[in-house]
């Protein structure tokens, strides 16, 4: 199948001086379910305003649908729907009305765009309130309306900028459910950013992680997990332990059989490792060797967080979808503790 967006080396430069897109490059395959996963202010929004139009770019080229990004923007804008970080609905119009603005601003009228707008509002469950004003909805309401504007003229391309954040889990919950079959049913190409790694993993066929304007990891949610080597042990060192004991410890888990890599994560250390539980009693000798308190151990399958704590450094913010509570730390939810 063709690649309906192709980008290469894209750079983006705010008038302020920040490098916001530091030449990304990747392709996205007509009819896929593509996610864009990353932290605050990795560059997603960024990405997504030039690509549909709505921001200058720096340099580096974009073509979608076969349409250049410079030559003919009007080309790319009839073919896309955008729901965008900060999408507004018209809070004085009732839920219809403002599908059938968005209808009118796409050239459609007539029994076309009243039929669409009712499947719509069906869709997103938002007949009842059809004809209340918008500003009187729920956030997750406003959230679907958004996400129906961005649909109304059947867009072979959607652009949708963390959709479902902020949103309740059970509202979550149905916007994947559209979305999934949006995709499968619809044929619809879906360019979903996200911050979390749940959903990323959950809806993506393909996905890259961005982190400060570049893309760090390419592909599918299994092959970035296969990518990792193994499972993550999670340790916990004495945090008062000093720098020389804790460099001698990384040395040593390095050394182990099987251990691909030891990184230090906010709490503690992560070692990735095939057979991880044969390492375990291994590990406990080894840190008392060492004289380091070793205050818990887990082991857990590697996530996309895994994926990108490998490739940065650091851990990606925004995890936890089920109780919108601040990350857990490391260990905290994944892995039963020995
Ligand atoms: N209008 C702007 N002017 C100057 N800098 C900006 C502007 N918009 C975004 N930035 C900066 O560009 C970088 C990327 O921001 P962007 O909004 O693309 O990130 P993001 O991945 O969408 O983050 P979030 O998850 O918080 O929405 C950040 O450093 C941000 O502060
Ligand atoms: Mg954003």
């Amino acid at each position: 199948m063709s690649d309906i967006i192709v980008v290469e080396d894209l750079v983006e430069v705010y008038a302020s001086g920040t490098r916001a897109i530091d030449g990304i490059s990747f392709r996205v395959p007509e009819g896929e379910f593509f996610g864009f996963l990353g932290p605050n202010g990795a560059g997603k929004s960024t990405t997504i305003k030039v690509l549909s139009t709505l921001l200058r770019k720096t340099s580096g080229s974009v073509t979608i649908g076969g349409h250049d990004l410079e030559q003919d923007p009007d080309g790319i804008r009839r073919i896309i729907g955008v729901q965008s970080q900060e999408t507004v609905v018209d809070g004085d119009l009732s839920g219809r009305k403002n599908l059938l603005f968005q209808g009118h601003l796409q050239r459609m009228q007539g029994p076309a765009l009243q039929s669409r707008v009712e499947e719509l509002l069906d869709l997103m469950e938002l007949k009842e309130a059809a004809d209340r004003k918008a500003r009187q909805y729920s956030g997750g309401m406003k959230r679907r309306l958004a996400l129906a504007a961005a649909l109304v003229h059947r867009p072979r391309l959607v652009f949708l900028d963390e959709p479902t954040t902020g949103l309740d889990p059970q509202s979550r919950a149905k916007v994947w459910g559209y979305l999934s079959k949006l995709n499968k049913e619809e044929g619809t190409t879906v360019f979903l950013t996200t911050q979390y790694l749940e959903e990323a993993d959950k809806l993506c066929r393909e996905l890259s992680i961005i982190d400060r304007g570049k893309i760090v990891a390419s592909g599918s949610p299994a092959d970035l997990k296969e990518q990792i080597g193994g499972e993550a042990i999670i340790l916990t060192p004495d945090p008062d332990a000093g720098a020389g004991a804790r460099e001698a410890l990384e040395g040593r888990l390095r050394a182990l059989p099987g251990v691909g890599k030891v990184v230090e994560a906010d709490s503690g250390l992560v070692v990735y490792a095939r057979q991880a539980s044969r390492l375990v009693p291994e590990i406990v000798t080894l840190f008392r060797g060492v004289g380091v308190r070793l205050d818990s151990i887990s082991l857990a399958a590697p996530t996309l967080d895994d994926v990108f704590l490998q490739k940065t450094g650091s851990r990606i913010r925004g995890e936890d979808l089920t109780s919108g509570a601040a990350p857990a730390p490391v260990g905290g939810v994944r892995g039963g503790v020995y």
